[in-house]
């Protein structure tokens, strides 16, 4: 992943949350408090119960593709990409043994003492390590969360460094999870193709070697949950997300329809699949990278693990030919090679959907 000079960005004092809740347990520090208008006020569930995301059934798309489950899945895909930029999919073929290894090795991590975390630190202008990425100057808000993470695949984005010793079955168990989620996203973008009426292949033979990152953030607990955010607004730059949620998770991520924040209800066994600005781009706008955030909660903490998924970073993005109409639907975003894009992104603070002015053609 790509290096800032280091020398050159000033983040200040920057408070670990879980020590933070530790030594004093009710109090938020002025860096962690948003003005008034970027607060996370979590919505209750009951009035969303009519807005829920959509939930992707994938054993029905393993069956045949003139079967009528695998054609009613498939347009359930294109509806969830158009109109949400998001779903949940059940049935992913991950066994249970998997998912629950990582979560409980990335829990151990976080619980570990903060001297053996800081080992491996995420440096200020870098992505990579233990800590709080995306801060890049003394006054900026901090989020309600901790960090780690880690640059996967291919070999050379990994910082071996970085990949932590303790728990002993960290590598190990995110080696096969990794290689399970890389084998679902490869699954995911063939049926994405197919719901744009591409060839099956269309995106893999695009992307090259692809690459993948992870991140494990950690939310602890907050007295006030109501003045601070756990992550701030964004979207992904990845080509697509796959976000795992502990077990038994409170709601937390959040994302943005309609203006409105709609809470991703957890559903056991699902993992959240979103839609990154680089799909957004090569489907010229018709698959949207949407906002989302993740609040925090008074009683429990709130693990996730996130998965990236990119083009290589040789590859260049421009949206697909057969999704530009110069007439109906004309170009609107410029083409742009993915790793200076992905640049782009690490060096900017999180801010909504700002990242893919990157791209867009201005008119
Ligand atoms: C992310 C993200 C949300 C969450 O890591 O990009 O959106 O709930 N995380 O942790
Ligand atoms: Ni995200």
């Amino acid at each position: 992943m790509a290096h800032l000079p280091i020398s050159s960005i000033r983040v200040g004092k920057i408070d670990d949350v879980q020590e933070l809740i530790k030594s004093k347990p009710n109090t938020v520090p002025e860096r962690f408090i948003r003005e008034a208008n970027e607060r996370g006020v979590l919505v209750s569930h009951k009035t969303h119960l009519h807005h829920h995301i959509p939930v992707v059934d994938l054993s029905k798309l393993s069956k045949p593709h003139t079967d009528d489950d695998f054609l009613f899945e498939i347009l359930k895909l294109s509806q969830a990409c158009e109109d949400w930029g998001f779903f949940q999919v059940i049935n992913h073929g991950i066994e249970v043994g998997v998912v629950e290894d990582i979560e409980k090795v990335a829990k151990e991590f976080f619980e570990m003492p903060l001297e053996e975390k800081k080992k491996y630190p995420m440096e200020p202008g870098t992505v990579q390590g233990y800590g709080q990425a995306f801060i890049f100057s003394e006054d900026q808000k901090l989020d309600w969360c901790n960090m780690f993470a880690l640059g996967v695949h291919p070999p050379s984005i990994r910082n071996p460094k970085l990949w932590p010793s303790k728990p002993a079955r960290f590598s190990e168990n995110l080696e096969g999870y990794s290689k399970e989620i890389r084998k679902l996203c490869k699954r995911l973008l063939k049926y994405i193709a197919i719901s744009l009426d591409l060839k099956e292949e269309r995106f893999e033979e695009m992307f090259g070697e692809a690459v993948q990152a992870v991140r494990m953030n950690y939310y602890p607990p907050c007295s006030r949950p109501d003045l601070v955010m756990g992550l701030s607004p964004h979207s992904d730059g990845s080509a697509l997300t796959v976000l795992q949620q502990s077990k038994n998770s409170r709601v937390g991520l959040q994302i943005l329809k309609d203006n409105t924040w709609v809470p991703v209800l957890p559903l056991p066994n699902a993992l959240v699949i979103n839609i990154g600005d680089t799909i957004e781009v090569l489907t010229n706008g018709k698959y949207k990278s949407v906002e989302h955030r993740a609040v925090t909660n008074r009683e429990r903490e709130r693990l996730t693990i996130v998965t990236f998924y990119a083009p290589n970073y040789e590859v260049k993005i421009e949206p697909m030919g057969e999704l530009v109409d110069d007439e109906t639907n004309p170009c609107k975003y410029r083409s742009y090679n993915h790793g200076d894009y992905s640049y782009h992104y690490v060096s900017n603070k999180l801010q909504g959907k700002k990242s893919l002015d990157f791209a867009k053609i201005l008119n």
